[in-house]
């Protein structure tokens, strides 16, 4: 539809219609099947609204959604067509590693293919729109949702950003297989007090700036056609009242333009965090915020009327809002193309084909990150091994935000085992996946599965047993998936005790142990990492996560996965990051004996496992880093050369770093900080030189005066596999 069109169809609708194309409602409204990702109680809504009513939420099926929207659009006035939101988080039901594994595979191109086959099956499911990419940036392990997040650096997770938006949006939102991403959570919600889940969060403006934005703001500038309001606040003001958040910043500085969504209830838990005395009140804050869609609560439709009524909102808002709801949907071409990709007959020549399989299992094997290997993978075939651990025969390896997938479409460990090794192959659980009590809520209603102390005893002897007599034992243990995600916040890091204590007897009878490590967070590792010869950390990898496991066990894949997040040494460190300031009274070689220095006095500074960290079962040697020149001026660039060689046996990836430190500036600077990756393929003894490109742009910050610029001085640039690369060269910056 032609804008002139949609502008008279908005002049054409009642006050009414357009505020209800601002409510969202959850699909058991209008149907009685949705998947519910919110607190749910009475929301008051009338018959009129639900007719009305602009989207909805959690409704997917082609059939379904054909049927829902013909209903919907015979009764509508204006005959305009809902749209369909829903969580699709890491695939739809092809389900891709989860995205803090997707972060390390430090490839954003291969997280946009991901991405694309999300798009495509969610949209012959009748999906038209994702709240995803989540792009929140998370230094906290405390907190469940850093499963969804990229992890603790700004520019790592602008790439992630951007290249997920791409893969959903593709160029043109009406183009077939396409839905729009909504870019979440307006802003800092990964930075909360305490780790804790929806609680404050306490950041100054410069860090606010200077690290939380740049991630949402790359996710913006790369088209995505929906924001979504934090349910945190900013400067003690909740997001989704927050006029300088949403306005100044949002609208004005990030020139966003397209529709921004309320978290689920975020407008009426204003009335909670004792912002607004009312539901009538919230309204207004929202509107003063700019918030277009109220979703999943009734406080816009039931007050705005009155609202405008009485002058405190103009009806020009409503009709922005309304508007760019209208745009949205337009952008869609909704109006043209109701249904737009829903098909039974394409739902099944595309959902979970080969190929998006393939994609799956090629994802999962590159998110995995080396931890340790003393030598033990990848497994021989003349091994006699035991695979051991409640993660051998669980079906649940996706992550919390997979719901549209099904477990049954995901093959065990044991099952590929079996498959690959023969029926004979040891797998056994040898401990329940969690202790006794601890009874999770979340999507599905989880009761900890009940045993008997004799029946856990026999499980544990007959592993112990069965360990004993292998030549090394595989042990997949983790958190439960529903361990981390929303409302799962922890204040301890380890795996169950009941698995550290079946690590433990295990490691009695075996002195070859490898522990595959199933989280959505990091966790307190030491336990395991002291007395394992080698750890992999998988994080959920989705579908095909088996089989990734096994190819990358028996060495037909060569890990090359990086830490996207600090893996502390004890949740005591929390939160930890690599891109941290010195201090005044940094602890570091020099000062190792020194008391009055920035340091623990039990624990040490550093993670267990760093940012940017990983082995491969090759090894690769980095050297001579060269600069084309010592100095730059802005509107210059130099080159960055480096010389990478493969010194093992084997094919393998290496994710190369360039790291940069501004040594003095107007306010203090990160010891480092991540500006450029290169992921380079080396056969055998092979050796290249890679180059970087430098120009001033990428010494830019957020200054003491306010402003993103650069400032003359000196610089060190660190190029290496990890951030803690020491090797560094200097560069000067002049005027
Ligand atoms: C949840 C989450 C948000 C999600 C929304 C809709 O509370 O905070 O990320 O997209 O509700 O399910």
């Amino acid at each position: 539809m032609t804008e002139k069109k949609l502008k008279k169809l908005l002049q054409s609708m009642s006050l009414t219609e357009k505020i209800n194309q601002m409510l969202q409602v959850s699909g058991e409204f209008l149907t009685e099947e949705t998947v519910l990702t919110g607190p749910m109680k009475q929301k008051g809504f009338t018959e009129e609204n639900i007719g009305l009513a602009g989207s909805v939420i959690g409704v997917h099926g082609a059939q379904k959604v054909r049927e829902i929207q013909s209903a919907y659009l015979t009764k509508h006035p204006h005959r305009i067509p809902l749209l369909f939101m829903m969580d699709v988080i890491n695939g739809y039901r092809t389900i891709f590693p989860i995205p803090l594994g997707q972060g390390a595979t430090f490839d954003p191109e291969l997280s946009c293919k991901c991405a694309a086959v999300a798009a495509k099956e969610a949209a012959v499911s009748g999906i038209h729109v994702t709240f995803a990419p989540m792009v929140d940036l998370v230094r906290d392990a405390r907190w469940g949702r850093v499963m969804e997040s990229t992890g603790e650096d700004p520019y790592l997770n602008s790439l992630f950003a951007e290249a997920n938006v791409k893969g959903l949006q593709g160029e043109t939102l009406s183009d077939e297989y396409q839905i729009a991403a909504c870019i979440k959570h307006f802003a800092a919600y990964g930075a909360p007090t305490a780790g804790r889940d929806y609680n404050t969060v306490e950041l100054s403006e410069h860090t606010l700036r200077q690290f939380y934005l740049p991630a949402y703001e790359a996710g913006i500038s790369a088209g995505a056609g929906l924001v979504m309001t934090a349910f945190n606040t900013i400067n003690g003001i909740p997001a989704s009242g927050n006029q300088w958040l949403m306005k100044n910043v949002l609208r004005d500085e990030m020139k966003f333009e397209g529709v921004l969504i309320s978290d689920w209830g975020a407008i009426e838990e204003m009335v909670a965090h004792g912002y607004c005395e009312n539901r009538e009140e919230a309204a207004l804050r929202a509107m003063n915020a700019g918030v277009d869609i109220d979703m999943m609560t009734g406080v816009y439709s039931e007050n705005l009327s009155e609202l405008v009524v009485e002058g405190r909102v103009n009806e020009e808002e409503i009709d922005q809002a309304a508007y760019r709801i209208l745009q949205l949907k337009n952008r869609l071409g909704l109006f043209e193309k109701p249904f737009k990709d829903a098909s039974v007959e394409k739902e099944k020549e595309i959902i979970l084909c080969e190929e998006n399989r393939l994609l799956a299992r090629n994802a999962a094997a590159k998110s995995f990150v080396l931890l340790k290997n003393e030598k033990l993978l990848p497994i021989r075939k003349t091994d006699k091994i035991a695979f051991i651990g409640p993660y051998v025969n669980t079906r649940d390896l996706s992550g919390s935000w997979s719901f549209t997938g099904d477990s049954a479409d995901v093959k065990t460990i044991e099952e590929v085992v079996k498959e690959r090794f023969g029926s004979s192959a040891v797998c056994l659980p040898g401990s329940r996946m969690l202790d006794k009590g601890i009874n999770l809520q979340g999507f599905q209603d989880f009761t900890n599965e009940s045993s008997t102390r004799e029946q856990e005893q026999d499980m544990l002897e007959k592993a112990v047993e069965e360990a004993g007599k292998a030549d090394l034992v595989i042990m997949a243990l983790g958190e439960h998936y529903l361990q981390s995600g929303e409302a799962t916040s922890r204040g301890e890091l380890e795996i169950p005790e009941v698995q550290l204590n079946l690590f433990k007897r295990i490691c009695e009878v075996n002195k070859n142990v490898a522990v595959v490590l199933f989280s959505g967070r990091p966790l307190d590792l030491r336990r395991i990492a002291i007395k394992a010869n080698a750890v992999l950390q998988v994080w959920f990898p989705g579908t095909e996560g088996a089989e990734a496991i096994i190819d990358v066990l028996t060495g037909a894949v060569n890990p090359s996965g990086k830490l996207p997040i600090s893996f502390p040494y004890s949740v005591g460190q929390v939160p930890i990051h690599y891109n941290e300031y010195l201090t005044g009274r940094p602890f570091d070689e020099e000062s190792l004996q020194e008391r009055f220095r920035s340091k623990y006095i039990d624990v040490p500074n550093e993670p267990l496992f760093p940012f940017g960290y990983g082995l491969s079962y090759t090894t690769f040697r980095i050297s001579n880093i060269t600069l084309s020149k010592s100095e730059l001026k802005a509107g210059e660039k130099l080159s960055a050369s480096v010389e990478i060689e493969n010194t093992g046996m084997i094919t393998g990836t290496e994710v190369l770093q360039l790291y940069i430190r501004d040594v003095v500036a107007s306010v203090v600077r990160p010891i480092k900080e991540l500006k450029c990756i290169r992921k380079v393929t080396l056969q055998p003894k092979q050796k290249i030189e890679v180059n970087f490109v430098i120009d001033e742009t990428m010494l830019r910050f957020y200054t003491a005066q306010g402003k993103w610029e650069s400032e003359p001085g000196l610089f060190k640039l660190y190029i290496g596999n990890s951030s803690k690369s020491s090797t560094c060269k200097e560069l000067m910056l002049v005027p």
